[in-house]
């Protein structure tokens, strides 16, 4: 189904003032900093120095002058709004979150746009300005919480969508040859829940992302269960607008909110692989989900293994396994970082056991490594 967006076909051209008062350096140091509100397991950690960058300026500023140099140190964890991030520990060096803002079109023929978005802004908050501009493709990305700057980090995905499909250009700071970059999408090596960046850790600090949208475009709505919330919306011609609601009401179906129990989603990636263990598996255990990649390599659901397993719903103390879906890792208070991983290797060591998979962790692990 092809729709074009609800709104008009041109687009106001905003700039958004990036630069403060003069003797402004651009960023703000605290010491001691705590992270606990600043990632949605609501763990407690804090760190040594937390530095929050408002303009763009001081990014290159803070990571090359000597002056800085022993703030900043030699590799600072960036932290945007902390939604796919376990802390399993204190931070003992510096921690740099990005606070720019500006949403900019840069170009449109009326057809697509071009539009630059500062790293700092909210994903939720743009997807829902660029439907607002009559752009659409990012309806079925509505309410995946988080910054822009870190949405092509994991390539950020849902209801048959990635980013990567929209993303034009990346800007980073690229900390190995300390130089400013523009990377093309195709050099982004986007696939599932990866990219370059996800790859190089401590390599790239994206400060804004280009996105190519288009003003129409066919309508992703195959996807388990949208079809059923717009009919219960009472919806019988989608556009984008009323398909991000759609995805809104089953996101908050399916999901547990961070702000009633601490989590990042889904904890660990839908395993893919070879097509011929998908097989064997599937003769035993005819019921797991599995979606093709690739004539040779298949995705399974690693909710479906957990739940196999048992462990739906499992709790030790405040860490635990959501009972609304089985990927979600939780803190249903005052579990520690440590805690959190300790049930999480007890899930991936059970499906490993029943079912000969290994399953990954999709968040960035603060402090430990997974295995
Ligand atoms: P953070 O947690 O702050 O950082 C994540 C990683 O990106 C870290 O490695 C960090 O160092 C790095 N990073 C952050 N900003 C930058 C930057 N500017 N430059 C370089 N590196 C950076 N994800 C999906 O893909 N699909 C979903 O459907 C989805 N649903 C979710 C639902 C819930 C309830 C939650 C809590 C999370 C969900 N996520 C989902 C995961 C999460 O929303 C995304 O990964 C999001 O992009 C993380 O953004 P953030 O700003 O919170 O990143
Ligand atoms: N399922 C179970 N038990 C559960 C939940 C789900 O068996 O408790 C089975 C269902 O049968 C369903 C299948 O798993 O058929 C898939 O479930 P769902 O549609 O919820 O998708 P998912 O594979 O669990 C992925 C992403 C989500 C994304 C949704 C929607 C990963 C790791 N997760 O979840 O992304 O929102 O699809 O596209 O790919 C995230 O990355 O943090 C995240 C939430």
């Amino acid at each position: 189904m092809s729709a074009s967006c609800e709104t008009g076909t041109s687009a106001k051209i905003t700039a958004t003032p990036r630069h403060g008062d003069p003797g402004d350096p651009g960023f703000t140091l605290t010491e001691n900093a705590d992270l606990k509100s600043r990632n949605t397991f609501h763990v407690d950690a804090r760190a040594r120095r937390l530095i929050e960058v408002t303009h763009a300026a001081a990014v290159p500023r803070l990571m090359t002058e000597a002056s800085t140099h022993d703030i900043v140190g030699e590799a600072p964890l960036i932290l945007g709004e902390g939604s796919n991030t376990l802390f399993v520990g204190d931070v003992a060096g510096t921690v740099l979150s990005l606070t720019l803002r500006g949403i900019d079109i840069l170009d449109d023929d009326g057809s697509r746009a071009s539009v630059r978005v500062a790293a700092g802004e909210n994903w939720n908050a743009f997807v829902h300005w660029s439907l607002a501009q009559g752009l659409c493709g990012l309806e079925n990305l509505a309410l995946i919480p988080g910054s822009v700057g870190a949405a092509p980090i994991q390539n950020i995905g849902a209801y048959g969508v990635e980013i990567g499909e929209f993303v034009a250009h990346v800007e980073c700071w690229d900390r190995l040859n300390a130089t400013s970059i523009r990377l093309a999408a195709s050099e982004c090596e986007f696939s599932y829940r990866d990219s370059i960046f996800k790859r190089n850790p401590d390599r790239y600090i994206v400060t804004a992302v280009e996105f190519d949208l288009p003003r129409q475009r066919e309508l992703h709505i195959d996807y388990a269960g949208i079809g059923d919330e717009l009919i219960a919306l009472g919806v019988t011609k989608p556009t984008p607008i009323l398909v991000a609601e759609a995805v809104k009401r089953l996101r908050l179906r399916k999901l547990p909110s961070p702000a009633v129990v601490g989590n990042a989603g889904s904890f660990f990636k839908n395993p893919v692989v070879a097509t011929s263990v998908a097989e064997a598996l599937k003769q035993k255990r005819f019921a797991i989900p599995s979606w093709p990649v690739d004539s040779q390599s298949t995705k399974l659901s690693a909710a479906w293994l957990i739940e196999a397993c048992g462990l739906k719903g499992y709790r030790d103390g405040d860490a635990g396994i959501s009972d609304r879906h089985a990927l979600v890792l939780v803190n249903h208070g005052n579990a520690s970082g440590p805690q959190l991983l300790a049930v999480a290797r007890k899930v991936a060591d059970a499906v490993e056991q029943n079912f000969g998979i290994s399953i990954e962790p999709e968040p960035r692990i603060v402090g430990a490594t997974f295995r």
